[in-house]
């Protein structure tokens, strides 16, 4: 025999050293954006971003709390310009930060379905669907926050050929032949954790309707809200001046995006723990959470919160300190 011989040569997808070698983490390395890590961004809106060949468009990729379930990302469309064409095998939720333009979904060989959106506008990407989004401005660029399924995606089938280059049509999702697909009025139901929105197209999550839901908290309102066949959810929450949500926690992939007033949240490690969010400005507070499926609180066994009572007195004087500065009185 010729030399040594060896055992065993370990297969590339042996998940190990997950840091160096995970599929989703090499990826993102290698698209040429920055990306940022932590658990948040101050402003969508202003936040530096670098050139995303594949989209054609400036871009930063957010990649929050280490949870590998869902991950987000800032789009910025220079005045005049589009994005290239893409469709991909996981899902995506925009909410519009900043300008105004419009978005083709379609199947390979189908008819276009044209919307157009502006700052507060909320919609999902039809899975597998392609889609090309245009700012409608000559003069300002549009700027969008999006979260997507791709690290799950990444992680399953550690080929990128496949997950952007595959023709299977999720008909079930997306009728390619509904031209109301994206312009018919959003459907309420009540019967979903108190009140969900079924809607292809929100012209302005700031406006949507909200019920009570007082259990997180005296005066909180909430509404879920289901988009383009997708498993992943948004809902938006709103609370009073001078108050706190209940402490809570929940599985992983919850981004939360502020649309009013000023505020703080508390999160204590690891991610995905207890984590509890703090009006301190003078008016109700209310932001949309993007989140994949593993996020929805377990209302069924009830949801997983620390009552106010039980909570720590140094948290209190905290929010009680914070208030005063922008003049507001403690209301709990
Ligand atoms: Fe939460």
């Amino acid at each position: 025999m010729a030399g040594p011989q060896k055992e065993f040569e370990v297969h590339p997808y042996v998940q190990f050293m997950a840091d160096k070698y995970s599929p989703y983490k090499n990826w993102i390395r290698s698209e040429g954006v920055p990306i940022v890590t932590g658990e948040f961004v101050q402003d969508v809106r202003t936040e530096a971003l670098g050139y995303w060949q594949r989209k054609d468009c400036k871009g930063a990729i957010c990649t929050f709390s280490d949870q590998m379930v869902a991950d987000g990302y800032i789009c910025e469309i220079d005045p005049g310009k589009s994005t290239k064409p893409q469709r991909q095998l996981y899902e995506e939720i925009i909410t519009v930060a900043a300008g105004r333009g419009a978005t083709s979904v379609w199947y390979e060989g189908t008819a276009k379905r044209t919307f157009e959106w502006e700052r507060g506008s909320t919609f999902a990407i039809p899975l597998n669907s392609w889609h090309q989004h245009f700012n409608a401005s000559g003069t300002e660029p549009c700027r969008y926050f999006a979260l997507t399924s791709q690290p799950v995606a990444f992680e399953l089938y550690r080929d990128p050929e496949f997950i952007y280059n595959t023709n299977y049509q999720f008909k079930d999702r997306f009728d390619p032949g509904d031209a109301e697909f994206f312009a018919k009025e959003g459907k309420y139901f009540t019967e979903y954790y108190g009140g969900i929105l079924h809607s292809n197209f929100i012209p302005d999550i700031r406006k949507i309707n909200l019920v009570a839901r007082e259990k997180r908290g005296k005066g909180t309102r909430n509404m879920y809200i289901h988009m383009s066949g997708g498993s992943m959810l948004a809902h938006v929450s709103e609370f009073p001046v001078g108050r706190y949500k209940k402490a809570h926690r929940h599985g992983p992939g919850a981004h939360v995006f502020l649309l009013d007033s000023t505020g703080y949240t508390l999160i204590s490690p690891p991610a995905g723990s207890w984590h509890q969010h703090y009006n301190t400005g003078n008016r109700p507070c209310k932001f949309v959470a993007l989140h994949a499926n593993t996020a929805v609180q377990g209302e069924e066994r009830g949801v997983e919160q620390i009552e106010f009572e039980e909570g720590d007195e140094w948290m209190r004087k905290m929010f009680a300190d914070e208030c005063a500065k922008n003049g507001v009185k403690v209301d709990m």
